[in-house]
């Protein structure tokens, strides 16, 4: 390649297809090349751009990765103010804010653009002629800083438009945020390593845009949602609807909401709260309301703005999630497989809707880390429907008399030293069914609805059976007898009956109930299904070694080791044998017929049109085969969809047949 001009369409043409790789991975979320493709094409573009620096452009897909650190942060003014919002906190407030809206409008059917409010940051990008050629925080509205190395990085914004014809000017605006996946990981990394944890998604966003060296900034995976368009030169015209706008800026090269709605009134923007409410812990990121936008752009100028926040946008907050109050005492709660958890008794506070006097600590580790004292102000968190915790102390307000918490030597409840395994965050009472505790949330564990399902048999009940020593152990429930439960606190003749015959009933059963309900550790209900399914009955379970549970596909040495200890302990073998004394029984599974497949390993690799992995996966399962998530020598054969991985590409270099879904179906066809 002599000739510069050759040279420089080869760069160009390498970024172009690097930043379309990088739009179908990350706003379309479906690549159309494996990651090795992508690798292959970046070092090309990389070598290219090492030998010709003089093509050197910032906005380049190498650049990503994270140049050169600054020294400090630049100013950047905004011509244009970044504007707060006015928020509300219930329903009345909103239909105020929709009359003053009428009222200037003289009309009352407005459309409105309905859309998450991400708490994230802020963050504005300018655009000059499709380049982003700088981005900033919205500081105090009027002066931000530029933070234009950082935004870089960010995956899921275009660093060139996709588009032949960009505007000459552009500004976008919109949040860039941490996903609660990333914020979680990020966290349990560096609470494993022993490091400062970031208080919420929020403040782990804010700590890395601020961040001077970018490298550090792109490991913090950050995402962007964009929600205005501030500035466009009119040589682009857009649609009049905000909506819209936000929907072609998906052309362009950004991710956008798909959480976002437009509707007609405010009853349907209220619906669209109660729904997005509803959804709250689901989302994939953190989000603490509803941006409420009058949708047609002519109207919003025609509203304006006042000093703070435009009049055509209003954010419909939901209930805090966060609140502050005090810890009045530590007590540690003995768990089903024994570990101490500290649970922290708290000055009742609203939050999250609730009112709450206990939230938990998590562990022996996190409470050394979170350095709490007893007397602390404390923030609590109850976000959705998960147990609310402690997030840390108000060390400013911390009052001379505070005092320390000491982790306990021994048990609580049956008092036998507790110990701290190597790895574990957690410490534990080893003395198993002999701790009237942990005999507890067996046996709750052992009723509940997916396991025995003993309707009736509720917590409170078993504490007090527990307690009297009724209940040593779950073969005991068959044992009760209608005097006894009779004369239990709060029960009454009629209850008991209805309890003996609920005990009745359960008896029914099914083998992958009721291994889930022994509660041997890690195993779940899927696993459970799985032992059920493949040792068929307690005998061949029984005599099974680490070594065969192991070659199932989804059980690990733990589990394996887990299961081993549990069948080996000659107590739990004897609980097993009373109960099915008792009566318990299960259908037992019909010899099953030819496994076809048996001893073969197939690997099953991009989007099937007709059926899902899973669904595959079982079906080849079903036929005695083995599904793994690697290629190697011993497969038998790569089932190959649409968009396959680098596993294609491992197929080919091992020679391993090729099996593309139709190939599949018939082999299915033929078996099943
Ligand atoms: S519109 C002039 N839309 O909330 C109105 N803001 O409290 C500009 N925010 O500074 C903002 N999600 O950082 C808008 N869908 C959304 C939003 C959103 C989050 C943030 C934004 C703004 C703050 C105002």
């Amino acid at each position: 390649m002599k000739k510069n001009s050759d040279v420089i369409q080869k760069i160009e043409s390498l970024r172009a297809l690097l930043a379309e790789y990088n739009y179908q991975y990350y706003v379309l979320d479906a690549p159309t090349v494996p990651d090795s493709e992508y690798d292959r094409v970046f070092q090309q573009l990389l070598q290219l751009e090492e030998a010709y620096p003089q093509y050197f452009s910032a906005n380049s897909p190498t650049q990503r990765v994270g140049g050169e650190a600054i020294k400090a942060f630049d100013n950047m003014l905004h011509v244009i103010p970044m504007l707060s919002i006015d928020n509300v906190f219930e329903a009345v407030a909103l239909h105020r804010f929709a009359r003053r809206i009428a009222e200037r409008l003289h009309c009352s059917d407005i459309a409105y653009s309905c859309e998450p409010k991400l708490d994230g940051l802020a963050v504005s990008l300018h655009y000059e002629a499709g380049q982003l050629v700088r981005a900033g925080t919205r500081g105090d509205g009027a002066m931000g800083e530029d933070i234009t190395h950082n935004v870089r990085t960010i995956s899921e914004i275009p660093l060139v438009l996709r588009t032949a014809t960009p505007p000459q000017h552009l500004e976008i605006r919109g949040e860039a945020y941490m996903s609660k996946a990333v914020f979680n990981r990020l966290n349990a990394r560096a609470s494993q390593k022993g490091q400062k944890t970031f208080a919420n998604p929020r403040n782990a966003a804010a700590g890395s845009l601020r961040q001077l060296d970018p490298r550090i900034m792109k490991e913090r995976c950050l995402s962007f949602f964009p929600y205005a368009i501030a500035f466009i030169s009119e040589d682009a015209p857009l649609s009049n609807s905000h909506y819209e706008r936000l929907l072609s800026l998906k052309e362009w090269g950004f991710k956008i909401n798909s959480d976002s709605e437009r509707v007609l009134g405010l009853d349907a923007c209220l619906k669209y709260y109660e729904y997005l409410l509803a959804r709250r812990s689901s989302l994939a990121y953190e989000c603490d309301g509803v941006v409420i936008k009058v949708d047609d752009i002519a109207l919003q100028t025609q509203l304006g703005a006042a000093t703070r926040a435009p009049r055509w946008a209003v954010a419909y907050k939901f209930p805090a999630e966060e609140a502050l109050t005090r810890l009045l005492d530590i007590e540690w709660q003995v768990g089903r497989t024994g570990t101490l958890t500290p649970v922290a008794r708290l000055e009742p506070v609203f939050v999250g809707g609730a009112t709450i006097s206990n939230a938990t600590l998590h562990n022996s580790d996190e409470m050394a880390r979170k350095d709490i004292r007893i007397g602390d102000v404390v923030i609590v968190r109850r976000a959705g429907d998960v147990i609310p915790e402690i997030i840390g102390a108000v060390l400013a307000e911390r009052a001379p008399n505070t005092r320390g918490v000491s982790i306990p030597t021994h048990c609580p409840v049956c008092h036998s030293p507790v110990y701290k395994i190597a790895d574990e965050a957690a410490i534990r009472c080893m003395a198993g069914l002999h701790c009237a505790a942990q005999r507890k949330e067996a046996i709750v564990h052992y009723a509940s609805r997916k396991a025995m399902n003993i309707e009736g048999l509720g917590d409170k009940l078993i504490d007090q059976l527990v307690i009297q020593n009724i209940l040593q152990s779950p073969a005991d429930i068959y044992h009760l007898d209608l005097n006894t439960l009779a004369n239990l606190d709060r029960m009454g003749i009629k209850s008991a009956e209805n309890i003996i015959r609920a005990v009745e009933a359960s008896k029914k059963t099914t083998f992958a109930k009721f291994l889930y309900a022994l509660g041997i550790r890690e195993v779940g209900e899927a696993t459970a299904k799985i032992l059920a399914q493949h040792f068929q009955n307690l005998e061949t379970l029984y005599t099974a070694n680490e070594e065969e549970l192991m070659a199932l596909n989804e059980i690990g040495p733990v589990v394996a080791a887990y299961l081993h200890a549990f069948f080996g302990e000659v107590h739990n073998k004897e609980i097993i044998r009373a109960i099915v004394a008792a009566g318990v029984h299960w259908p037992q599974a019909q010899k099953s017929t030819v496994q076809p497949l048996q001893g073969q390993t197939f690997v099953l690799t991009g989007t099937l049109e007709t059926l899902s992995r899973e669904e595959g996966k079982a079906r080849l399962e079903a036929l005695g085969a083995k599904v793994s998530s690697s290629v190697s020598k011993k497969t038998q054969g790569v089932v190959v969809g649409d968009a396959p991985g680098s596993k294609l590409d491992k197929a080919h270099e091992l020679q391993v047949p090729v099996l593309t879904e139709k190939d599949f179906l018939a082999l299915l066809k033929l078996w099943e």
